[in-house]
């Protein structure tokens, strides 16, 4: 028996990266998954690449409309949503005094509101059914403390941990357990964007942000996709019934709380 047989995941921005990585490990573990990205091309590739149990489902958690039909879509094709990941997030970098308005409302659209409205109409359908559900976000390190040119993605990401506390509270009487995941620093195309923004705004050399980074983290390097995968199949299982509004870092030690 696999620890997931039977059930159905949306997850969010799961085309590449983590989403990706979690797609595949809920497959292995017996789930089906929707692949739910705004980057449609990108996500026909990767559930051509993980095969049946996945379908790809075009959706922008910026839009209202889009994310429902994005759950009327995902429950076309599966009958019914067990498990959500609200992974889909953008990123970006500029000091204080330079941050854009424009800038700010974009990530926050996709990072906060993106991940409360996704969470409320997955939330309606699992209290609609019964039965109970799991709601994991990704939260982040940053989310954890400031820094100083990361201003507006560290408060989309406290913003993160702090929806989850509440909506784990709200969300509990109806037997469905939202938590978090805070990774450190994940390598893969989200860092090397990040990459390349320090690159700029610290006058480094290509790759050298990365190198710093992987030698500051305790374990000894920067996390790969699958040192995350354990935790998000864990909070998605029975085992994790009890656990409620909590954020959980896996990170190699980078924040200890
Ligand atoms: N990579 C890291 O070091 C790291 C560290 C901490 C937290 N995280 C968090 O983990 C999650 C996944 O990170 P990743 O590294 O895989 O990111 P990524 O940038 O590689 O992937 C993000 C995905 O989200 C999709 N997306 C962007 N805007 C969207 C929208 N409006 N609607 C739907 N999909 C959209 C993109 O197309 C992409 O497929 C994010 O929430 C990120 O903040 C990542």
């Amino acid at each position: 028996m696999k620890r997931l047989d039977g059930k159905t995941a949306l997850i969010t921005g799961a085309a590449r990266g983590i989403g990706k990585a979690f797609a595949q490990a809920y497959i292995r573990e017996g789930a089906r998954v929707a692949i739910g990205d705004i980057d449609l091309e990108r996500a026909s590739a990767t559930t051509s690449e993980l095969g049946d149990p996945a379908v790809a489902v075009e959706m922008d958690v910026t839009d209202q409309a889009s994310i429902e039909e994005a759950v009327t879509n995902t429950l076309r094709k599966f009958g019914r949503i067990d498990i959500l990941i609200n992974n889909a997030a953008l990123f970006t970098a500029a000091p204080i005094t330079d941050i854009e308005r424009s800038d700010f409302d974009t990530v926050f659209a996709v990072n906060v509101a993106g991940t409360l409205f996704t969470m409320q109409a997955v939330a309606r359908h699992m209290i609609e059914r019964g039965g109970g559900g799991k709601i994991i976000n990704m939260a982040s390190q940053a989310g954890r403390r400031g820094e100083p040119l990361v201003a507006v993605y560290c408060a989309t990401k406290a913003a993160v941990i702090s929806l989850t506390q509440s909506a784990g509270l709200n969300l509990i009487q109806h037997g469905i357990n939202v938590n978090a995941i805070s990774p450190g620093v994940v390598d893969g195309e989200h860092w090397d964007g990040v990459d390349a923004f320090f690159a700029k705004l610290e006058d480094k050399a290509p790759g050298q942000k990365k190198r710093e980074v992987g030698a500051g983290v305790p374990y000894g390097r920067m996390a790969t996709v699958d040192d995350l995968t354990g935790m998000a199949v864990f909070l998605a299982s029975a085992e994790a019934d009890y656990i409620v509004a909590q954020t959980y870092n896996v990170d190699g030690g980078q924040w200890m709380s």
